[in-house]
C-alpha cells in the first residue's frame, strides 16, 4: 500500500516567525474557519493548500473534483460578510484573525458570491434549514474569499497527548513498523457496534487509528473532553494498545453524509492510513441519507483516485440468539433478537442517569459518560 498523500505532496503552510501585524486588513474567522485553517496548514487537507478560489469550489460542488481533476467532495470557504469583502483587495496580504488573536494570513486571490441554495442541494442534499449543516451554511458570511494561506499560530491543544499533525503520524506509523492502517472517524462515543467494526477490521490490518473529530459539532453531540476520557478507558480495558493510535482530528463536523465520508476518508489518507472504515450512515444526520448511501459514494471513483481504502460495513449490534456481535450479513435472527438503540434514546438515557446495556456499551465507557454528563450539567 502507498502512503502518498492525496495529490501527491503533503502541504505544509505554517510559517510562525513571519512579520504579519502590518497587514492592515484583517477577516475574522468562525470556528470552522478556524479549525480549516489549521488543517490546511498542517496538510489534513492536502493538496488544497487555501481557501477555494471559484473554480475549484464550483468543481467540488457540482464534480466532487477540484479544478484539476483531484477527487474532493466538501467546499473549503471562506466566507465573510459584505462589508467585510468591501475592505479587501484582490492580491493582497489579509490577516486571519480568531477572538482578536492573528492566527493565520490569505492571499486574497479572489472574492465571490456562492450560490448557497446549489451547495446546500448538491453538497447536503437538502436544503432544508432544520439541517445542521445546512444552517450553517446559511448562518455564514454570504462572500467567500478564496487564496492559500500560512498559519502563523498554532491552535491551543485541548488534548495534547493526543493532538497529532499529519507529518508526526505518519512518522509514528513507520516507526511502529506499521503498514496497513485503518482510519476510524467518529463524533460519538465508541459503543459495541463501533468496537466490533474497528476490531473486525483490525483481524486483517495491522492497525487502528481511532481519530474523533473534536471540532465544532451540534449541541447534544456528546462534548469531546467527555468523549476522550471513555476513549481512553475503553482502549485500556479492552484494546491491544500495541496496535491502536489514539490522536484526535480537529476538524468541524459537517453532517453532509456520503460527501463527507469521502472527505473524511482522504483526510486520513493524508494523516498516513491506507484504509478507512464507513459503516452505518458515515457522518449522517436525521433521515436526510440513505443507510449505505455513504459506502455507495465511493463507487463514483477508481480506487487509485481516492488512493485509501474503504472498508464497508454493514448495521452491526448485539444479537441475544448469537450471543454476540454480528450484523445483517452474519446474524440470521429477527429485530427482537437485536440490541438496537438510537443515538438520541441513548443520550437520554445517560442524561437521566440510566446504564444501557453491557451488551450496547462497555460499563466503564458507560460510567464516564454518566459522570461526565453530570458534572457538565452541574456547571
Ligand atoms: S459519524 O458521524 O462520525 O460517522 P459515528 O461516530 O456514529 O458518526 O460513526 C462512526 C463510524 O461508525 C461511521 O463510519 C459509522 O458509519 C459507523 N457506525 C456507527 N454505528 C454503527 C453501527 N451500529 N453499525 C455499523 N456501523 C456503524
Amino acid at each position: 500500500m502507498s502512503l502518498e498523500p492525496h495529490g501527491g505532496i503533503l502541504v505544509q503552510s505554517y510559517a510562525p516567525k513571519e512579520e504579519v501585524e502590518t497587514i492592515e486588513t484583517e477577516i475574522p474567522l468562525d470556528e470552522i474557519s478556524l479549525s480549516d485553517l489549521e488543517l490546511i496548514a498542517i496538510g489534513g487537507y492536502s493538496p488544497i493548500n487555501g481557501f477555494l478560489q471559484e473554480a475549484d469550489y464550483e468543481s467540488v460542488v457540482e464534480n466532487l473534483r477540484l479544478a484539476d481533476g483531484t477527487v474532493w467532495s466538501i467546499p473549503i470557504t471562506l466566507p465573510v460578510e459584505q462589508e467585510i469583502a468591501n475592505r479587501l483587495t484582490v492580491g493582497s496580504k489579509s490577516r486571519l484573525v480568531y477572538d482578536g488573536t492573528t492566527y493565520g494570513s490569505i492571499d486574497v486571490q479572489e472574492i465571490f458570491t456562492p450560490d448557497k441554495e446549489k451547495e446546500a442541494l448538491l453538497v447536503y442534499g437538502t436544503t432544508d434549514l432544520e439541517h445542521p449543516g445546512v444552517k450553517k451554511l446559511f448562518h455564514r458570511g454570504p462572500i467567500y474569499v478564496g487564496g492559500e494561506i500560512t498559519l502563523h499560530k498554532r491552535l491551543s491543544k485541548p488534548f495534547e497527548a493526543h493532538s497529532f499533525d499529519p507529518v508526526e503520524t505518519r512518522a509514528a506509523f513507520k516507526e511502529k513498523g506499521w503498514e496497513t492502517i485503518v482510519g476510524f472517524q467518529t463524533r460519538n462515543p465508541v459503543h459495541r457496534a463501533h468496537e466490533y467494526i474497528q476490531k473486525t477490521a483490525l483481524e486483517t490490518v495491522d492497525a487502528l487509528f481511532l481519530n474523533p473529530l473534536v471540532g465544532e459539532t451540534k449541541s447534544d453531540d456528546i462534548s469531546a473532553s467527555i468523549r476522550m476520557e471513555s476513549y481512553e478507558v475503553l482502549l485500556k480495558n479492552y484494546y491491544p494498545t500495541n496496535r491502536v493510535f489514539l490522536g484526535v482530528f480537529p476538524a468541524a463536523m459537517r453532517y453532509a453524509g456520503p460527501r463527507e465520508a469521502i472527505f473524511h476518508a482522504l483526510v486520513r489518507k493524508n494523516y498516513g492510513c491506507t484504509h478507512f472504515i464507513v459503516g452505518r450512515d458515515h457522518a449522517g444526520v436525521g433521515d436526510y441519507y440513505g443507510t449505505y448511501d455513504a459506502q455507495k459514494i465511493f463507487e463514483q471513483f477508481s480506487e487509485s483516485e481516492i488512493g485509501i481504502v474503504p472498508l464497508k460495513f454493514e448495521h452491526s449490534f448485539y444479537c441475544q440468539k448469537c450471543e454476540g456481535m454480528a450484523t445483517t450479513k452474519t446474524c440470521p435472527h429477527g429485530k427482537e433478537d437485536r440490541v438496537i438503540l438510537s443515538g438520541t434514546k441513548v443520550r437520554g438515557m445517560l442524561r437521566a442517569g440510566e446504564v444501557p446495556p453491557s451488551t450496547f456499551s462497555r460499563p466503564e465507557v458507560i460510567k464516564v459518560l454518566i459522570d461526565g454528563l453530570k458534572k457538565e450539567e452541574s456547571q
